[in-house]
């Protein structure tokens, strides 16, 4: 069972870059995906990664060769896998955007380590990091890719399917500067002192989450999470500006991050999309979040289901906000924000960013991707 079910799965990835009608993946979720359905997707692609994906069989032993490599046919064999109608919304573009973001937001400016150059995430300590989970998806869908063009690196190719999945949802065209090695090995971890933490949680340092209590306990009169101030910090000190990014920049990152995709119960806990289109460049998220009520809820929150909101319970123990409200069914499409995007909205010094970007889409998109190249750039000694 297990074995053919793995056999279907490599099959499929290996077909996808050939562009044969083969490669339906074996994803059966739609409708729901709280239930056993996903659990069944991920599961399946956490198999094939072990039999697709022996770590280091390319950087080990052929280094690859930037020079050597077409990349312009690298970018069209990715524009050939990037719509797939079997995976979430229909495309793998928000899943590569994410991989290039958790591979570069290790970054740290002071002691100049982390980043995109290695590709760590390959190793099972970095790829362990609880923020990462669900990434392995995003890899395995990739390796046939790798195996087309050996010569790319890893980390070159994490970033590059990023870009070639913004500009083929609408969102910034980036022009693309290769030349990122892969570390042949796990040492790199404590060789250059890195820790989990770097990247960011969506509820750190909020008053905690006591199942049973009443969630309006851990609110203010104006509907903050307590402690959201710390959470705050977090965002800005701990992670953003320790790679050395400025206000405007966070508001630009996560304004054009989190208009694509969702969010899973089975990765992060938390669940489903920003946006009502979620595979399409947009200024979406910055206009919903001034414009539109949230209501905070947990795992309990079972009204969701009975309002065809499902989708929007998170896992036992995560707080998250969305569009609904109990005892109103409305015929709006089903959408959250997590607290970290909520402090956008309640920092006066973010605010005004998120403003300027809910009035302005043309500029959301020139910020965000000045900011994304910035972003996968860190630490790669381009500039
Ligand atoms: C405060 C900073 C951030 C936090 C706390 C955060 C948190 C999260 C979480 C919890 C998920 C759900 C993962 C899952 O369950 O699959 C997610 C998804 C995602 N994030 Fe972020 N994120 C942040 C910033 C960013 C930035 C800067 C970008 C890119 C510029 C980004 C891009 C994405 C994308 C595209 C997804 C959807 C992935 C998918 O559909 O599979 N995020 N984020
Ligand atoms: C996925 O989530 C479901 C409930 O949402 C749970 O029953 C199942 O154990 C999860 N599977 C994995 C692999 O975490
Ligand atoms: C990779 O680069 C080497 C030379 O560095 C070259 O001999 C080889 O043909 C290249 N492989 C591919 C698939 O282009």
């Amino acid at each position: 069972m297990m074995t053919s079910r793995r056999g279907v799965v490599v099959l499929s990835l290996l077909c996808a870059f050939t562009g044969t009608a083969a490669w339906q993946l074996p994803v059966t979720h739609s409708s729901s995906r709280t239930g056993g359905a996903l659990s069944v997707s991920s599961a399946s692609y956490l198999d094939s990664l072990s039999t697709v994906t022996p770590h280091q069989t390319y950087s080990s032993v052929t280094p690859p060769q930037p020079s050597n490599v077409d990349y312009d046919k690298v970018r069209s064999d990715l524009k050939l896998l990037m719509d797939n109608p079997s995976w979430d919304d229909g495309s793998l573009a928000p899943i590569f955007i994410r991989l290039a973001w958790h591979s570069s937001g290790t970054y740290d400016a002071a002691t100049g380590t982390g980043g995109s150059n290695g590709a760590g995430m390959r190793f099972d300590t970095e790829a362990a990091d609880p923020e990462n989970a669900g990434l392995e998806v995003a890899r395995a869908f990739l390796e046939p890719i790798k195996r087309q063009h050996p010569n790319i690196s890893y980390s070159d190719l994490w970033i590059l399917a990023a870009y070639v999945g913004l500009e083929h949802t609408g969102g910034p065209v980036l022009p693309f500067s290769p030349g990122r090695t892969d570390h042949g090995d796990e040492t790199y971890w404590a060789r250059t002192g890195m820790t989990y933490g770097r990247l960011p949680a969506a509820e750190k340092y909020l008053c905690p989450y006591v199942p049973g209590d009443s969630l309006g306990n851990s609110q203010d009169a104006a509907g903050r999470i307590v402690g959201w101030e710390g959470l705050c910090t977090h965002v800005k000190n701990e992670v953003f500006y320790r790679m050395g990014f400025n206000d405007q920049e966070i508001v630009a990152l996560l304004c054009g991050g989190h208009v694509y995709g969702r969010c899973h119960p089975n990765f992060s806990g938390y669940a489903g999309p920003w946006v009502e289109h979620p595979t399409e460049f947009s200024n979406e998220y910055a206009t919903d979040m001034l414009e539109d009520e949230w209501t905070l809820v947990s795992h309990a929150d079972t009204w969701l289901d009975a309002q065809g909101a499902a989708e929007l319970r998170p896992a036992p123990g995560n707080r998250q906000f969305v569009n609904k409200k109990p005892g109103h069914v409305d015929d709006e499409p089903n959408q959250m924000m997590l607290a970290s995007d909520m402090i956008v909205a309640w920092d006066p010094s973010l605010r005004i960013y998120l403003e300027a970007y809910a009035a302005d889409e043309a500029r959301l998109k020139d910020d965000f991707g000045q900011a994304f190249k910035k972003l996968t750039e860190l630490g790669c000694g381009f500039s």
